[in-house]
């Protein structure tokens, strides 16, 4: 029995949390959900959208599963991922870009990228220095720059993967981009199993357009991350699909990459299958290999046969419909 925290998040966190919770079930694991709520809800009541009980559960847990949350666009609290990945360390985050089967997409992508998480131009190291003039300070350490090289390369390694591609723009930030660098070329030298190949980050915006396989694992710093993950999203067909990972030594968060759809939310017909797919991943994370591959191959069927599709994908089936149909095919996988 694995103790995990949940936290379903708002919006239409609650609905695909719920179906999520179903197919895990289905797929024979036992978990035993340590269940706390953060968000706007949670705010309004308490004057905090993150509880200090919500870290308490997932430093015992190590493991949790995240519902979207919403967060005030330039007024009220900060954003709760924020808080979490800082006060948790979550230093790595991880994001498959994969297709799947009869959902609309430019080619067939099967990559990943590792985004450092917590330093970069997100810092919050920003100062009007005079009237008119801003700065924001990029700060790069030779620490995170390799625990992140050795995460991907760890990642690459444990996944059967072969190449690392190092993204950065060392050509025009030659000190901190160029520390970086230097620190993934010094974190490769462990790694002679695995190619390392550097791109401008710019190069590898085009190449993720006309050949993303060629990237295989893509690592790097936090902005050209953010701004890469979701064009791979995009790569593969939206919002809905896509999951993603927090990682750091102590902890993990799994959650899709969307947000808490405030258009669609209580409607029903929300996508779980991006958190699913992060459910997957956390499956992979604390050792069910075999429940993570069952859903996953269940999932490829459903799209395969292509009978039942959400909304965002063209279809007219509900979440409840979608998550029966998926559990389902979780069942009718031969092990
Ligand atoms: P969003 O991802 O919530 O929605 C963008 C569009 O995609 C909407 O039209 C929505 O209906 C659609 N969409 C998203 N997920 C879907 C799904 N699973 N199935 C079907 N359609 C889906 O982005 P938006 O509107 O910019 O953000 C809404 C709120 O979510 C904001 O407060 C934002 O801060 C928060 N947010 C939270 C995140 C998190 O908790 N990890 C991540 C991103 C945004």
């Amino acid at each position: 029995m694995h103790r995990i925290t949940l936290i379903p998040g708002d919006g239409i966190g609650p609905e695909v949390s719920a179906a999520t919770q179903k197919v895990l079930r289905a797929s024979g694991v036992s978990i035993d959900w340590d269940v706390h709520h953060a968000g706007t809800e949670v705010a309004s009541l308490t004057g905090t959208p993150m509880p200090a009980t919500v870290i308490e559960s997932i430093q015992k847990t190590k493991v949790a599963l995240k519902g979207p949350v919403t967060t005030p666009i330039g007024k009220g609290y900060r954003s709760v991922n924020v808080l979490l990945r800082q006060t948790l360390d979550l230093y790595a985050n991880v994001r498959p870009v994969r297709s799947l089967p009869n959902v609309e997409k430019r080619f067939e992508v099967d990559m990943v990228i590792v985004r450092e998480n917590t330093e970069g131009l997100y810092a919050g190291l920003e100062l009007m220095i005079l009237p008119g003039v801003a700065q924001s300070i990029k700060l790069t350490t030779e620490k995170s720059s390799t625990r992140i090289a050795t995460f991907a390369f760890e990642y690459a390694r444990k996944n059967g993967r072969k190449r690392v591609t190092f993204v950065h723009k060392a050509n025009i930030m030659k000190i901190s981009d160029g520390l970086a660098l230097d620190c993934t070329r010094r974190v490769a030298k462990d790694y002679p199993d695995i190619e390392l190949a550097e791109m401008i980050v710019d190069a590898a915006a085009m190449t993720m357009v006309k050949d993303a396989n060629r990237l295989d694992v893509l690592v790097t710093e936090n902005l050209y991350g953010d701004i890469l993950s979701d064009l791979g999203a995009g790569l593969v067909g939206g919002l809905g699909i896509v999951p993603g990972a927090n990682i750091g030594t102590e902890a993990a968060v799994f959650e899709a990459v969307h947000g808490s759809a405030p258009d669609i939310a209580g409607k029903g017909y929300a996508n779980p299958t991006a958190l699913i797919q992060s459910a997957v991943m956390m499956l992979r994370h604390i050792g069910e290999a075999a429940a993570a591959r069952r859903i996953e191959t269940a999932l490829t069927n459903v799209y395969r046969e292509g009978k039942i599709r959400t909304r965002d994908l063209g279809g007219t089936a509900s979440t409840d419909d979608f998550t029966h149909a998926l559990c389902d095919a979780v069942a009718n996988v031969a092990d």
